[in-house]
């Protein structure tokens, strides 16, 4: 297993004089000011969970876009804080946007466009020129961001780890000004194969933007191969097999699987401590969960995690074997995202509707079947849901990789739970010991809330046990690690 320190001595070792930027349109914390009082809180979404840890073990900068309505009032006058604010680790330095440039750029064309063309699930992407033009405008803005970082800071090697398909550019506009910058991309969704990403008006632009990186990681392999394929077919440009890279008009690009993974130790430890327990125990009385089995699914809500599928086969559950009802919960925590876009307008009313109804169809005047929280959830009540359950309930129709299911499988200190998976997500390719569904097929998802509720302690024991030494293996140092040493294996000295 690869620890923080290791991966210290990794970073110190590697990458020598580098100075290391990492760059995500979402930021790790947000400062929210409710009734003349200023919270922090973390986001949820992938690649935050992920790199918040790397980032407090190695230090540096993270440049993002300043979010929060109090995020200006704690800044100092470079636009800097010192976070996580507990225990300051490495520097946030917030990028502001103007509504026009957050509504083109992150809910258009990000949102609207890129969103639903890498994922299958059936959204038409939306291509509206004017949202293009400013994803351009908000990418040159990150750009010379990280230029001015490199002014600012007199460093003349720059490593720069750029992440997400919000920022698909900016490698481009920071090698046109300084191409001894070195960039790496992560794409933090899946890549969809040619056929699906050539409708895009401004495919060839996106593949150049990508092009223009040192190194590109995705996921999973089938992701790489299909990025692949979708240059091949769209942009002049040699594909070398053998080095798995790209190169176009002499820049070389590495091409490479890193399947992001999360702090196992670090959630481990704090799920198995008292105030952890505790809080698991308070809400088990709260929500009168006592003798209950507890389903839990947790997510933003998005119409790419497959939530109306996982609540119409819950009833489905329940019409078929009542002998259940009363002794199971459903509880979904549903963290609002992305509001503004209609496609979350009427995913959101879909999940309301679908738990009123069953709720509705199955109650007693003791119990209801689903428990449905969509206020802010602090990330230690996270852990005590994950406590609390059972089993969680992954039914992505379309997933990158999908940290909850390795969150959860973290947090199980003690070997207990199990997990239902999608064989969609990309945490499925490693979590062979998960009980696999496809979320389309609901009369095989009823099935398997039946077998899981079923399956002996031993068996779940069994399986649990398999997917932390995978995870605890495979952690988030491990992953930033290999990262970092493919780059100095070809371009760091
Ligand atoms: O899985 C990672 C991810 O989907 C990111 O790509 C995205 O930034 C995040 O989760 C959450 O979405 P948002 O930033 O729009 O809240």
């Amino acid at each position: 297993m690869m620890t923080k320190e290791e991966l210290k001595q990794v970073i110190n070792k590697e990458l020598g004089n580098y100075k290391m930027i990492v760059v995500s349109n979402r930021e790790p914390y947000i400062h929210t000011q409710e009734a003349g009082k200023i919270k922090v809180l973390r986001p949820s979404g992938g690649a935050v969970t992920a790199l918040d840890p790397v980032m407090r073990a190695c230090g540096g900068i993270w440049i993002a876009h300043g979010s929060g309505n109090a995020d200006r009032k704690v800044v100092d006058k470079d636009d800097r804080i010192r976070v996580p604010t507990e225990d300051p680790r490495y520097t946030l330095r917030r990028l502001w946007l103007s509504k026009d440039e957050e509504r083109g750029y992150y809910y258009g064309f990000s949102n609207e466009a890129l969103w639903p063309l890498s994922h299958i699930a059936y959204t038409r992407p939306i291509f509206r020129e004017k949202d293009w033009q400013m994803y351009k405008q908000v990418n040159k803005k990150f750009a010379d961001a990280i230029l001015e970082e490199k002014t600012k800071s007199n460093h003349d090697k720059l490593l720069v780890w750029i992440q997400d398909y919000h920022l698909v550019l900016v490698a481009k506009y920071i090698k046109e000004k300084s191409p001894d910058i070195i960039c790496a991309y992560f794409w933090h969704i899946p890549w969809p194969n040619p056929e699906v990403f050539r409708i895009c008006p401004f495919k060839k632009e996106i593949i150049e933007g990508f092009l223009a990186n040192d190194l590109v990681g995705f996921h999973i392999r089938y992701h790489c191969d299909n990025f692949i394929e979708t240059v091949e077919r769209e942009v002049e440009a040699k594909v070398d097999r053998e080095r798995n890279s790209i190169i176009k008009e002499g820049h070389e690009c590495l091409i490479r699987a890193f399947p992001i993974s999360v702090d196992f130790k670090d959630i481990s430890d704090l799920a198995s401590s008292d105030k952890i327990k505790d809080r698991a125990e308070e809400l088990r009385k709260e929500l009168s969960l006592e003798d209950k089995i507890i389903f839990l699914g947790c997510d933003r809500i998005d119409y790419t995690k497959g939530i109306p599928e996982r609540i119409i086969a819950f009833d489905r559950f329940l019409d078929k074997y009542p002998e259940y009802k009363e002794k199971v919960v459903f509880i979904q925590i549903g963290a609002i995202s992305r509001i503004l876009i209609q496609a979350y307008k009427d995913i959101n009313s879909e999940i309301n509707r679908l738990v009123e109804e069953v709720n509705w169809k199955h109650s007693t005047s003791e119990w209801a079947p689903i428990i449905f929280s969509k206020r802010f959830v602090p990330y230690e009540d996270i852990l005590a849901f994950y406590s609390l359950a059972d089993v969680i309930v992954i039914s992505s129709l379309h997933d990158g990789m999908n940290l909850v299911a390795k969150e959860y499988i973290s947090s199980k200190f003690d070997n207990s739970g199990a997990v239902i998976l999608s064989q969609f997500t990309g945490s499925a390719r490693e979590l062979q010991e998960a009980v696999f569904i496809n979320p389309y097929n609901i009369a095989e998802f009823v099935e398997v809330f039946k077998g899981v509720i079923e399956m002996k302690d031993d068996e779940k024991e069994r399986r649990m046990k398999i997917l932390r030494e995978i995870i605890k293996e495979n952690n988030i140092y491990h992953w930033a690690a290999k990262v970092i040493l493919e780059l100095s294996k070809f371009y760091l000295y």
